[in-house]
């Protein structure tokens, strides 16, 4: 697991944010953090040593879900699944991996410090997504 420390945090144009502390969030499992109005999922992909956060809408019917997705790997990719319907996302660049092109969703780089969990969030982001079909 790569840990970063405070200097490298406040060196690039990126707004950290303590999110939670590592132990709040389960092994392979999930959790929603805020961040001002926003919601994201935050996973402790434990099986690969990796932490990850996306929205946690799905774009597919925005359902507040995918913290509550089954995460896991394709071809090596880490990925996390929609509850509702099953639609699965890329960890690393939030593109649907199930064959719908309009569809993908927002990833936030996450580092750990001193036990703190921390979520890099751009000022220039885009907020929301539409819904796909
Ligand atoms: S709401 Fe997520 S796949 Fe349908």
């Amino acid at each position: 697991m790569k840990t970063e420390t405070h200097k490298d945090m406040v060196s690039e144009k990126m707004n950290w944010f303590k999110a939670c502390r590592t132990e709040d969030v389960p092994a392979n499992g999930g959790v929603c953090v805020k961040y001002d109005d926003e919601q994201i999922a935050l996973f402790n992909f434990t099986r690969r040593g990796e932490w990850f956060a996306t929205q946690n809408q799905c774009p597919h019917r925005m359902q507040m879900a995918l913290s509550r997705g089954m995460i896991g790997s394709q071809n090596g990719e880490p990925k996390v699944a929609c509850p509702f319907h099953k639609r699965t996302f890329s960890l690393i660049d939030g593109r649907c991996m199930t064959g719908e092109e309009d569809c993908s969703i927002i990833t936030y780089p996450v580092r750990i410090h001193e036990g703190d969990v921390y979520i890099g969030v751009r000022e220039d982001r885009m907020q929301g997504s539409t819904a796909c079909h």
